[in-house]
Parts: structure tokens; C-alpha cells; sequence
């Protein structure tokens, strides 16, 4: 604990050790706070498991952990290509705070193996309440611009 006294000591030139020294009053380090999680889930049923941080992008998350997704991401995420065509559960899927622009649904018109819950993952922006989520990546991509 911080005194009284060793504040008084420190004005007058004494030195203090710096563990007393308090910081944040936060419970957890502010990069945790901010960490969220994702599962990938290949066709063949690998799960690749991946770490962001809220306001990736799934993208964002495939490309900084380096995951092996062949083909993934192509555009960069300037919605020309729909290689990061991913399938969600519905409940993820409804719960997304943005609905899909006119944009991304051209560009998933033309992904592979299309469903009723598939987004873009350069289009998802992680958020807190989608920590833990899992995405599906499907079994064959298509490059739109090929
Ligand atoms: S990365 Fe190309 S459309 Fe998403």
C-alpha cells in the first residue's frame, strides 16, 4: 500500500520501490479485454482456433494469424473477390450487428456452396458479444475476379 508517509518521503527526494507504485485499477490488461476469439471450422471438420482483437475483421484475424485458408481473402476486402465466403450458425448469423450491404450480397451471389446464413468474413466486424463464435469455411472457394 501507498502511504501517506512515503508520499511525504518522496518529496523530499526519497526514492520508492516501484511495485508499490499502483496502475490501472482495471481488473485485466486492457489488450485481454479487447482479445476476442474464433473457430474455424474447415469442410473435412479441422478446427483451427484464432485470437483478434475487437474491430478486426475476420479477415483481419485469418490474414494476422496467418491461417492456412487457400485462396482466402484474395481482394483484401475490397468486396471483388468472395473468397472469404464463410457460413455461420443462425443464431451468429442473426446476431451480427451490420445486415449485409447490396455489395456483399452481389459478391456472395457469386460464392460457392452458398446458404441462408453466409456472410463475407471481410465484412464481419468483430465485436465483444461475437468472442467465441464459430465460423465454417467452406470447401471451395471462388475468386469472382478470376
Ligand atoms: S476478401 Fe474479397 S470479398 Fe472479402
Amino acid at each position: 500500500m501507498f502511504s501517506f508517509k512515503m508520499l511525504h518521503n518522496l518529496k523530499n527526494g526519497a526514492t520508492i520501490n516501484s511495485s508499490l507504485i499502483r496502475t490501472a485499477s482495471t481488473t485485466q490488461p486492457l489488450s485481454e479485454k479487447q482479445e476476442v476469439n474464433i473457430t474455424f471450422v474447415r469442410a473435412n471438420g479441422e478446427r483451427i482456433k484464432a485470437k483478434g482483437k475487437i474491430g478486426d475483421t475476420i479477415l483481419d484475424i485469418v490474414v494476422n494469424n496467418e491461417i492456412d485458408l487457400d485462396g482466402y481473402g484474395a481482394c483484401e476486402g475490397t468486396l471483388t473477390c468472395s473468397t472469404c465466403h464463410l457460413i455461420l450458425s443462425k443464431q451468429v448469423y442473426d446476431n451480427l450487428p451490420d445486415k449485409p450491404t447490396d455489395e456483399e450480397l452481389d459478391m456472395l451471389d457469386l460464392a460457392y456452396d452458398l446458404t441462408d446464413t453466409s456472410r463475407l468474413g471481410c465484412q464481419i466486424v468483430m465485436t465483444k458479444e461475437l468472442d467465441g463464435i464459430e465460423v465454417k469455411v467452406p470447401a471451395t472457394i471462388n475468386d469472382a475476379r478470376a
